[in-house]
């Protein structure tokens, strides 16, 4: 090989999606490796709406390995990001000396360059944590050539970017062994499963920034007895029934287990002490419209869902997301007009009756929504084969330079 090409990066680029668990893990039993209290159960959104995009390059010339997120340069030394680096390093070195001697082994003394973006605003306080760290994971495997299992990797850079390496509905399951080895993501059903249902992220303006899931998940395990009780005693069957409503496609039962997961979870965090709030006026409210919706037609028809922060997930089938839309821009007059409203998969109008609006009944809360992403379940980590598509140019710095 000449001598200018041996200088030249290799480029990888891959993108990995945004998760939203309907079981949630909350609380770790081994703050280090990373290891839940109990095991979760979550629905991979699609790419088309949220994803992160990671290009990396390994080249002869770099002399350190460096991370740019978002535009900005960031420490590389984060432990985190230390230890997801570490452990692909120690797994493409494991296969080049266990399986094949012979195996290209150049790139392995080679530093990285990492640059990552995201194609929703940060500032939507959805949870980002778990598309990056998926996607740093399973970039770099392709960059190492290092194949099969690698969600306990990504589980090290955040507990629930494991789910995020794998489309449709996956479980983490918690696992028994210390070192973490069988603490690990499994899909259970692929992402073709169930095509009807679909996904309505509602982006509430925030006001503050709330307590990060790693310090609350910390407090609540030493605060919360009722946290223990969830993990062992409520969890475990949940996980069995959420399992079966998705196998068959049962939108009640899920819908049902979905928003009392959820419930206990925020229930979890008032009886941390001193107590976390995560839910605002206008989730409350939401809460309040899901229910009255579902009591005016007599069925489970929505299910909401909520992390660590305000923004609501709400589930339903395809036909009834036009309707559910008219609802939130009555209840929710936006600032915006409709067209900016809705984001995504394109929604068509409906009516809204008046005998559905005096049944919910409530107070508008105008511009408590910012807007609407409407998505549906969708793939794992995906390569980009289009050079052009790489975030890092030719030199292995960030393109248009930041
Ligand atoms: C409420 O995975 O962000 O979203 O493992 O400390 O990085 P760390 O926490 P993180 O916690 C997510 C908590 C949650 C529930 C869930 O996604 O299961």
């Amino acid at each position: 090989m000449p001598e200018d090409s041996m200088d030249k990066p290799n480029i990888v680029t891959c993108t990995a999606p945004v998760n939203i668990a309907v079981v949630k893990y909350w609380g770790k039993r081994d703050e280090e490796l990373i290891l839940p209290i109990n095991s979760s159960l979550s629905v991979t959104l699609h790419q088309d709406q949220l994803k992160t995009t990671t290009t990396i390059a390994t080249s002869r010339s770099f002399q350190e390995d460096r991370i740019w997120l978002n535009g900005k340069e960031e420490d590389i030394n984060h432990p985190r990001l230390q230890s997801c680096l570490r452990e692909i390093r120690r797994l493409a070195r494991k296969r080049r000396n266990d399986d094949d001697p012979s195996l290209d082994s150049t790139g392995l003394s080679q530093r990285v360059h990492i640059c990552s973006v995201n194609n929703f605003p940060t500032a939507a306080g959805l949870a980002s944590s778990a598309a990056g760290f998926a996607c740093l994971v399973y970039t770099l495997a392709r960059v190492f050539g290092v194949e099969g299992e690698l969600s306990a990797i990504a589980r090290q850079g955040s507990g629930s970017a494991c789910r995020s390496m794998y489309g449709g509905f996956v479980q983490w399951i918690m696992g028994e062994k210390e070192d973490g080895k069988d603490s690990l993501a499994q899909q259970v059903e692929a992402e073709t499963h169930w095509p009807e249902l679909r996904i309505l992220v509602l982006v509430a303006s925030a006001e503050r920034k709330p307590v990060g899931s790693t310090s609350g998940m910390q407090t609540s395990v030493k605060t919360s007895s009722l946290l223990k009780h969830r993990a062992d005693s409520v969890v475990p069957g949940r996980m069995a029934d959420m399992i079966e409503a998705v196998q068959k496609k049962d939108f009640a039962a899920f819908a049902e287990l979905t928003m009392k997961d959820s419930n206990q979870f925020h229930a979890t965090c008032l009886d941390t002490y001193p107590p976390i709030f995560y839910l605002n006026r206008v989730s409350q409210q939401i809460i309040n419209v899901v229910h009255r919706y579902n009591r005016h037609y007599g069925e489970t028809r929505l299910a909401y869902t909520f992390d660590a922060g305000p923004n609501a997930v709400i589930f339903m089938l395809k036909q009834h997301v036009p309707e559910f839309v008219q609802v939130v821009q009555h209840f929710f007059p936006p600032e915006t007009n409709g067209g900016q409203f809705i984001k995504g998969l394109p929604v068509n109008s409906a009516a809204l009756s008046e005998e559905l609006k005096q049944d919910i009944g409530l107070e508008p809360m105008p511009k408590g929504i910012s807007y609407i992403i409407s998505t549906k379940a969708g793939p794992g980590p995906c390569v980009v084969t289009d050079p052009t598509q790489h975030l890092l140019g030719s030199d292995g710095f960030p393109i248009g330079s930041v």
